[in-house]
């Protein structure tokens, strides 16, 4: 599968520099230690897991598993019998037995240039302490959930920790989403606490997230799940007592509310301060939860991916080790949000659990101006950074100008996740930004693996612009035809993985059926990515995109059926749906057709009104780029919806290819004159 000898041609490789002091520095040694993780998988991991620290050890192999759903229910379970605490290995080991209690953890970098604070090793222990300590009192228990709302700032780390060290289970909502996606995910998981803040600035404008957290709570009250206990944290509107280490944010918000509710409302800073900063952690199963993070589903429903507590730390170490090859003196940027799980993974534990020091940035690439993110790069030399095509394509708009008025000479690797990276975008990451002098590891994985499992390792893969090359260690991937052969050699087809990795998804929260449905009914045996892939003569393995109902915007997977529904909730609209259309800087926009029902006509009112219900529901990364009156939709038959067909018709390319089956199909091009936004 991993080919004999490195290819020689299109292919970029990493400096002999970088090879020098590279954790894995040769392509050679990647083959080697790869065949020993597939083969002798105990003694792989066996040798990382001794870094860590287990409460008491594990018996038998380290990975038991089903993952044929005709034999029986599909389990993954890593290290059986451990327990362990995953904030005691990030926090309390870094500070106690590496002595790295006085390295810089995070340096925090606000929206606002000149709001900034540094954060240690000692002192996030101290914090995540006090928190703890606040949790508990509060009567939050080990396996309790624990709903987090939050913008970018330290105590965002310091909440999902002290949920990490009592055994709760955290579940962050992107600060982005609306009340009502906030609402649905408190009441998918049952949390009996809410965490949020005043509010934050994103750029100039103003996220009120106080008020959006109330709205979430009425809903929840009035769909009967009353959640009474809300702890707020004071990020913009700090009291004048307040002597925390936070500095209040330099940009005033005089329009900033925050009405209180004595009955919920708990104030961070009055509980923090009360609270005593040593708590012993809660010693949980390797198999126990970590956490859920909701993630789009093809239903329209998000699902609770939930990740648990050995694996997934033994899991996001490595890949952070290996695939930034972290070194002591790195400073490290991954520009996420910790919202998303790459946040998770490679902000707050994959770093954390090596020690490493990172950039915690609140704000913007563009604000106050497109060299914001070099700036910083500069501010804090920082030497490998982590960020998405969609926000290269953005700076790229700007030209090489506004980079280059930085040095970036601190730089050693570059990294991108989220989507297939475009050629263009990667020469230009590749020249202009790391200046030919920086690998680019080009990082597959998913919300449901919890880590890398295609990517490069920078001073050993030859890379090729696009391709996320080959499998990391432990991951086994495999390219099925329809009828679920494996191909071999050069190939395309659907991606998956034939074993499990300490890293990936366990369930999906309340519901296992549905996991096993998702991942495993289709092809049993194997765990099924959802996305397309071509495997090359070299045996490079090419992401080809989705190959369900979902649309990748701005690196973010969303629902087509999802959004379909928050449109249909409209009164004017009797059937809607969404298409993606490619996008120069978001790689997919929203193109939403709709049918109205009878007697009502179309507006540019309407389609405000639609755009504004959609960004309501889910979100603002969800506002429709398009909308088009659709008196008629594109169907088979037997009444399936033709996407293919609508896909060409947002595009306008009136090449259609077959549509014999549709039923009527003059509403085609009934449709192609509708078209908005000709000439985009
Ligand atoms: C989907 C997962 C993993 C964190 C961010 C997104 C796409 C992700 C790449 C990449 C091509 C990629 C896939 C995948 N994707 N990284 N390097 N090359 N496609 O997490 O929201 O769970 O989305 O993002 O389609 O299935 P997510």
């Amino acid at each position: 599968m991993i080919p004999d000898k490195a290819p020689r041609e299109d292919v970029f490789h990493g400096s002999e520099e970088l090879k020098r002091d590279a954790h894995v520095s040769s392509f050679e040694r990647y083959k080697e230690l790869y065949q020993s993780s597939i083969q002798r998988p105990d003694e792989f991991w066996g040798d990382i897991a001794k870094e860590f620290f287990w409460k008491t050890t594990h018996s038998g192999p380290f990975l038991e598993y089903n993952f044929d759903v005709t034999k029986g229910e599909v389990f993954v379970k890593c290290m059986g019998g451990a327990t362990t605490n995953i904030s005691y290995n990030l926090l309390d080991r870094n500070v106690h037995e590496r002595k790295l209690g006085e390295r810089v953890a995070f340096y925090w970098e606000g929206n606002e240039p000149g709001d900034e604070l540094t954060v240690t090793y000692r002192q996030l222990l101290q914090s995540v302490c006090r928190f703890a300590n606040v949790l508990k009192a509060q009567g939050v228990k080990k396996g309790d959930r624990v709903s987090i709302y939050m913008p970018m700032v330290v105590e965002l780390v310091v909440a999902m920790l002290a949920c990490a060290r009592i055994g709760a289970v955290h579940s962050i909502v992107f600060a982005g989403f609306s009340a009502e996606s906030l609402c649905e995910r408190i009441m998918d998981s049952q949390c009996s606490l809410l965490i949020t803040a005043d509010g934050f600035y994103r750029g100039d404008k103003l996220i009120n997230l106080k008020l959006l957290a109330d709205e979430a709570l009425q809903k929840c009250r009035d769909k009967g799940f009353p959640l009474d206990k809300c702890i707020v944290l004071r990020h913009l509107s700090k009291e004048t007592e307040d002597t925390s280490q936070s500095p209040p944010a330099k940009r005033a918000c005089p329009d900033l509310q925050v009405p209180w509710n004595p009955e919920v409302d708990l104030c961070w800073l009055s509980l923090t301060r009360a609270a005593s900063d040593e708590c012993e952690p809660e010693w949980v199963e390797s198999e126990d939860p970590l956490f859920i993070l909701y993630t789009s589903g093809s239903t329209g429903k998000p699902k609770g991916v939930l990740h648990t507590v050995a694996g997934y730390m033994l899991y996001t170490a490595t890949t952070f080790k290996l695939v930034f090859d972290h070194q002591p003196d790195d400073v490290y940027w991954c520009t996420a949000d910790i919202g998303w799980i790459t946040g998770h993974s490679y902000i707050t534990y994959g770093p954390l659990a090596n020690g490493a020091t990172s950039v915690l940035f609140e704000g913007l690439p563009t604000y106050p101006d497109v060299s914001r993110m070099w700036e910083i790069v500069d501010k804090y030399h920082v030497s490998k950074f982590y960020t998405a095509p969609t926000a290269i394509r953005l700076l790229m708009k700007y030209g090489s100008e506004p980079v280059k008025k930085f040095k970036r000479d601190s730089l050693k690797i570059l990294g991108t996740v989220g989507e297939p990276i475009n050629p263009e975008a990667w020469h230009w990451y590749y020249n202009v930004v790391g200046e030919k002098r920086c690998p680019i590891v080009d990082t597959f994985w998913q919300t449901e693996t919890g880590g890398h499992v295609l990517t490069p390792l920078p001073a050993a893969t030859p890379m090729k612009p696009g391709s996320a090359t080959f499998p990391f260690f432990g991951v086994v991937p495999a390219i099925l035809n329809e009828s679920g052969e494996e191909l071999e050699g050069p190939s395309e087809g659907y991606l998956v993985f034939k074993q499990p990795w300490p890293g990936v998804m366990r369930t999906v929260f309340g519901n296992h059926q549905r996991f096993e449905t998702i991942y495993f009914k289709k092809f049993p045996g194997y765990y099924v990515t959802g996305d397309g892939c071509r495997r090359d003569k070299d045996g490079y393995y090419w992401i080809t995109g989705r190959i369900d109902d979902m649309l990748n915007v701005s690196g973010h997977l969303l629902s087509t059926a999802e959004v379909e529904s928050a449109l249909v909730e409209h009164e004017a609209v009797a059937e809607a749906a969404v298409v993606g259309r490619p996008h120069p800087v978001k790689g997919e926009s929203l193109y939403c057709f709709v049918t109205l029902n009878d007697g009502l006509t179309f507006s540019r009112t309407l389609e405000a009104e639609l755009k504004q219900q959609v960004r309501e529901k889910i979100g603002a990364i969800a506002t429709p780029d398009f909308i088009q009156n659709a008196p008629g939709l594109p169907k088979t038959r037997s009444g399936k919806i033709m996407r293919r067909v609508l896909r060409k018709i947002a595009c306008d390319e009136r090449d259609l290819g077959d549509i014999s089956t549709l039923a009527d199909s003059s509403v085609v091009e009934q449709l192609f004159q509708n078209r908005c936004g000709a000439g985009v």
